[in-house]
């Protein structure tokens, strides 16, 4: 293995800077930041030189959409929405060395520099071309701020910088029938000029580092990278006519900021200096080992675009892996920020308070590490009552309660080993090596697997060992039953902690372990003769209540995301007054109601109309059923003159509403009125 043949001193993680311009949701938390927290947790354990990056992406068209359309500013879109994606990391055990955001003054200097840099060293094209402008809004149109058909997969709603539906990358120019996103405008095209880092360029090189050098990197990540290049590379804008971003740091640039794409992953260096005056270490120097946690539309700015950045500017490293994974799925849909389909992270924490592990445990058992996965409610419950209660906190559980109840809570020592109990520890010292290896190749669902494996050895050793039954008659040999299960608890304390540190935290101060070390997993860690601490549940049964809680949330997003498509139609020509009293609408009550015969949509009617009664044919057979509606008090516009409907004459129409469904609605006084009674 590659991986294993170089020697790294230490290790740069950063996971992808997500866009504030939203709270941070299970998808993302899927994809990047609980693998990559493991990841880091994991190193911390083994005792390497670890730093975990992260922050806030605060620049491009994403947050400047949201400022408008909230009514505020771009900088009150970030504010706000940094602090609550800091928090809810935070509260969620995202161990980040720093978390930081692009909008500071420490960023703008370093992605200043770093243009200039390049600028000046002559690595950029300076090209004028022309480029779609909003003419009502006297703006150029970049990235979000145009929409058009996708010329490679014909999804219509691509963006101008890419197309999420395949992931094609795009310049504005290649969109079929382009539109503004502020107007709805037909955009029209005007010169500008802007600089462009000729990846063409770099395409021998990333061949060599990328497609003869990294073949270990996962195959989807491999793969888009060989389309990518195979495809052959070109020379990409990397600035903008847009007034939120990184000032273009050269003459003639005005109204100019750098490409979000550009300053962006720069964040990373600028986190790194902001934690640390030792950061060029980490950046600069061939024994760092810099991994980047990102889902799968981020592939192509990780592993080309940002590369090829820090190639030209010469004195940086390049990433060793990216461990991308693909998307997770909610409920079946795709997730999305602006539907609002999604489990925001901030809303968990306040609904599911102290449930931090179970969620990480579902993500990353259902990890979208090699395809697209779907988060489910219901999984999430039977993960949770199933797995982690059942088998892992049923475990611990029991072995604490007994060692309190049958040995007042001190470790009790080992007598005679049955073979059972070597096969235990045996088991049990196998286990971490396989979660290493695991973990050293970014399989965290397997590594997750291992992990539930060490619960489920001890689970299963108590089960079959039943020191309930022998207490009475063989304490001795019950001494050895929950010494070992003791030591099976102890360690899932050390390997629960990448995955579960909550759960972990609460399990090593049972056993007053401190200062666990990954080179210790596997070994005798509780000692004979030292107490341990009451117990208190590690999980709790999660109610279908609580579920159904949050199935109806979710139903009521599509509920509210279908009303918001509906299309209304716009209003008629006026009319006057005179033409409106011309109509004669009255308050009646249907008295019989029955299918027309032969027809799928009709009922006939005999309504009380206080006039009269009479029959009115109606369309409405597909929306009530003729039992439910005698008695209803409804609407008649009783002057229309008479037609024959199938052959039986109709007098009037009764009013219906109608939706954008089509569905029909009587429009019904809202109290008995009496029949007759005229409407103006
Ligand atoms: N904000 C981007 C996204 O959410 C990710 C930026 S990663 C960085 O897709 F490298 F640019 F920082
Ligand atoms: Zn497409």
């Amino acid at each position: 293995m590659k991986d294993t043949a170089k020697s790294f001193k230490r290790t740069l993680v950063t996971s992808a800077l997500p866009y504030a311009n939203g709270p941070v949701h299970i998808g993302h938390l899927a994809g990047v930041y609980v693998p990559a927290d493991i990841y880091v947790r994991y190193m911390r354990m083994r005792g390497d030189d670890v730093l975990f990056i992260g922050g806030s992406d605060e620049h491009g068209v994403p947050i400047t959409i949201r400022a408008t359309k909230e009514g505020v500013s771009p900088q009150d879109v970030v504010d706000k929405y940094h602090t609550i994606i800091k928090d809810s990391f935070e509260e969620f055990g995202i161990s980040f060395d720093v978390y930081s955001r692009t909008s500071n003054k420490m960023h703008h200097e370093t992605a200043s520099a770093f243009f200039r840099k390049l600028y000046e060293d002559g690595k950029f094209i300076e090209k004028t071309t022309e480029q779609y402008y909003d003419t009502e809004n006297q703006q150029f149109l970049a990235d979000r701020y145009i929409t058009g058909t996708c010329p490679q997969c014909g999804n219509e709603k691509a963006y101008g910088d890419q197309c999420e539906a395949c992931g094609s990358s795009l310049n504005a120019t290649d969109l079929i029938n382009p539109k503004s996103t502020i107007s709805g405008n037909v955009p029209v095209l005007k010169e500008t000029k802007h600089w462009y880092l000729p990846l063409d360029q770099y395409e021998g090189w990333l061949k060599e580092w990328i497609l003869d050098g990294h073949k270990e990197w996962k195959s989807n990540v491999y793969g888009q990278c060989k389309s990518w290049i195979d495809a052959g590379l070109h020379p990409r804008a990397v600035t903008r006519d847009l007034d939120w971003g990184v000032k273009v740091p050269v003459e003639g640039a005005d109204g100019k900021v750098l490409y979000v794409w550009f300053d962006a992953p720069i964040g990373y260096i600028s986190a790194t200096r902001e934690l640390t005056p030792d950061w060029e270490k980490y950046w600069k120097d061939e024994e760092t080992r810099m991994l980047h946690f990102i889902g799968k539309d981020n592939i192509v700015f990780h592993c080309i675009i940002f590369p090829a950045m820090l190639k030209a500017e010469g004195s940086y490293i390049v990433p060793e892996n990216v461990p991308a994974n693909e998307f997770l799925n909610l409920e079946g849909d795709k997730i999305s920020t602006s539907r609002n389909w999604a489990v925001w992270l901030h809303e968990y924490l306040k609904e599911f308070p102290g449930k931090q592990d179970v969620l990480r445990y579902v993500l990353t058992a259902n990890a979208p590490e090699t395809k697209d996965n779907d988060f489910t409610w219901k999984d999430f419950q039977a993960r949770n009552n199933n797995e982690l209660l059942a088998v892992f906190g049923n475990f611990v559980n029991r072995t604490l309660v007994l060692t309190h109840k049958y040995f007042d809570g001190v470790i009790p020592e080992v007598g005679e080993m049955h073979p059972e109990d070597n096969a235990a520890i045996e088991e049990l010292a196998a286990i971490p090596g396989k979660i290493t290896y695991s973990l050293d190749h970014f399989r965290f669902r397997e590594a997750l697997n291992e992990m539930m494996n060490m619960a489920r050895l001890g689970n299963k050793y108590l089960t079959d060992q039943e020191p309930w039954k022998k207490w009475k008659t063989d304490p001795e040999r019950v001494k050895t039953i929950m010494n070992i299960s003791l030591q099976i608890c102890a360690n899932l304390a050390v390997v629960a902690e990448p995955f579960l540190p909550f759960t972990a935290k609460k399990l090593a101060g049972f056993f007053n372990l401190s200062n666990l070390s990954w080179e210790n997993a596997g070994k005798l860690l509780a000692v004979a003769g030292e107490s341990i601490n009451k117990p208190e549940l590690l999980f709790e049964k999660i109610e279908d209540a609580q579920i159904d809680d949050q199935v109806n949330k979710l139903l009521k997003t599509k509920e509210e995301n279908a009303a918001a498509n509906v299309e209304v139609k716009p209003q008629l020509e006026n009319i006057t007054f005179d033409d409106f009293s011309k109509m004669d609408i009255r308050v009646g009550t249907i008295l019989e109601a029955e299918k027309v015969a032969k027809t799928k949509k009709l009922l006939k009617l005999l309504v009380d109309t206080g006039v009269d009664k009479r029959t009115i044919v109606s369309g409405i057979a597909e929306h009530y059923a003729p039992e439910d509606i005698i008695g209803k008090q409804v609407t008649i516009l009783i002057n229309l003159a008479p037609r024959k409907i199938k052959g039986i004459e109709s007098a009037g129409m009764i009013l219906m509403a109608e939706n954008h469904d089509g569905k029909l609605c009587f429009v019904s006084p809202t109290e008995e009125f009496s029949n007759g009674s005229g409407i103006s």
